[in-house]
């Protein structure tokens, strides 16, 4: 048994102009009928566990609530943040609610905005997760790398078996000489980006490695203010917090050291983290020209392109690789791989406010 946490504070920059500040990626059905959040929700139906605890802004609220709502979830705690200090503070605010409700669950820490193809496959890692993080084990899941992408987080396995490893080393995004370097070697996995341990092992090394982080944290539980349903913190504490993901904040410094507390379950289930149009194409339904088309879309002699319309109709003609996205506000035209790019875009428009 154990209690998932969703994060799902994030704001998918990548995916602009989909994705928005106040519509970000998790919210967004990118892939079938269902949002990311929802996904991530219903990956979890048939094993036991508790009422989930979703982590989010407090400006996406009433989205969030909604998507719950839809999926006949009436019993998911929402807890929000007045600001995003992303996701070691985002966990160990979810930490502290579950001890301070008496008692020391497991936690399942989710990302809220993952494809995972082979749902039975997930299940079944977060099955044998359990056990470890049953233990006192701080548990990550690794999937096997294809390339020496720099976004991620590479674990490197220590002694084991197949169904789980001590983790030596964990390394967030390294540079792409290192990557490499890793891939070589065929001892690293990429970290999934999701998590299982006991809430108290998680605020024990929090309280070791950033007890400015902990005590932030302490002090923004200690005011909570109900609202409808949702769980609001004191915003200036919150606001006073350090900002560091769960990855530089405790998983580099604790493998740093030799420990036995860190354990890889492989997970070898289709995951995807839809980081940018590229990979949302590489998951999305295609033609048999390998098109991906959403909404009202022509295309001629056009191959592998992600063309996606939310308003007036986009025709292609005589093109490939492509990302073509129209919103109600905004038009995107950009090369498939250099999509990832956008994100230069977004900081354009932020700095002209
Ligand atoms: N509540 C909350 N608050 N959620 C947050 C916040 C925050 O401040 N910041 C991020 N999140 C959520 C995002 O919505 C996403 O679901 C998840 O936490 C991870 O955040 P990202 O910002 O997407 O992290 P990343 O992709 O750069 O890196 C992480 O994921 C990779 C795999 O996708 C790391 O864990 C890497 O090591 C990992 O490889
Ligand atoms: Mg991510």
């Amino acid at each position: 048994m154990f209690m998932p946490v969703i994060m799902a504070g994030g704001s998918g920059t990548r995916l602009w102009p989909l994705s928005r500040g106040n519509y970000p990626k998790q919210f967004l059905a990118l892939t079938g009928a269902h949002t990311m959040l929802q996904q991530t929700l219903l990956r979890l139906k048939g094993i036991a566990h508790s009422a989930p605890l979703l982590i989010c802004n407090e400006d996406h609220r009433f989205i969030a609530a909604e998507q719950l709502r839809q999926l006949n979830i009436n019993d998911a705690a929402i807890l929000l943040e007045p600001v995003g200090r992303n996701t070691a503070p985002a966990i160990a605010l979810a930490a502290l609610k579950a001890v301070q409700q008496g008692d020391d669950p497991l936690l399942l820490v989710l990302a809220a905005d993952h494809v995972i193809n082979d749902t039975a496959a997930f299940q079944s890692a977060v099955l044998q997760a359990e056990v470890f993080a049953n233990s006192g084990k701080l548990v990550t899941f690794g999937i096997v790398p294809t390339h020496a992408e720099t976004g991620y987080g590479y674990i490197r396995r220590g002694a084991g078996a197949a169904d789980a490893y001590y983790v030596q080393s964990f390394v967030e995004k390294p540079n792409a000489a290192t990557a490499e370097q890793y891939l070589q070697t065929g001892e690293y996995y990429w970290n999934s980006g999701m998590f299982m341990f006991k809430a108290s092992a998680y605020l024990q090394q929090l309280q070791a490695f950033r007890p400015d982080i902990y005590q932030a944290c302490v002090a923004a539980l200690s005011e909570q203010t109900p609202d409808l349903d949702f769980i609001r913190i004191n915003k200036a504490a919150f606001m006073a917090c350090p900002d560091d993901s769960i990855d530089y904040a405790i998983m580099e410094p604790l493998t740093a050291q030799a420990t036995d507390s860190v354990v890889v379950v492989p997970l070898d289930a289709g995951w995807n983290d839809v980081g940018g149009f590229a990979a949302l194409w590489q998951v999305a339904e295609k033609d048999s020209n390998g098109n991906v088309l959403q909404g009202d879309v022509l295309t001629e002699n056009s191959q592998n392109c992600f063309v996606r319309s939310e308003q007036q109709l986009i025709a292609t003609v005589g093109v490939s690789d492509l990302v073509v996205i129209s919103t109600k506000d905004a038009v995107l035209v950009a090369h498939k791989d250099q999509a990832q790019n956008v994100k230069a875009i977004v900081n354009q428009l932020k700095a002209a406010g």
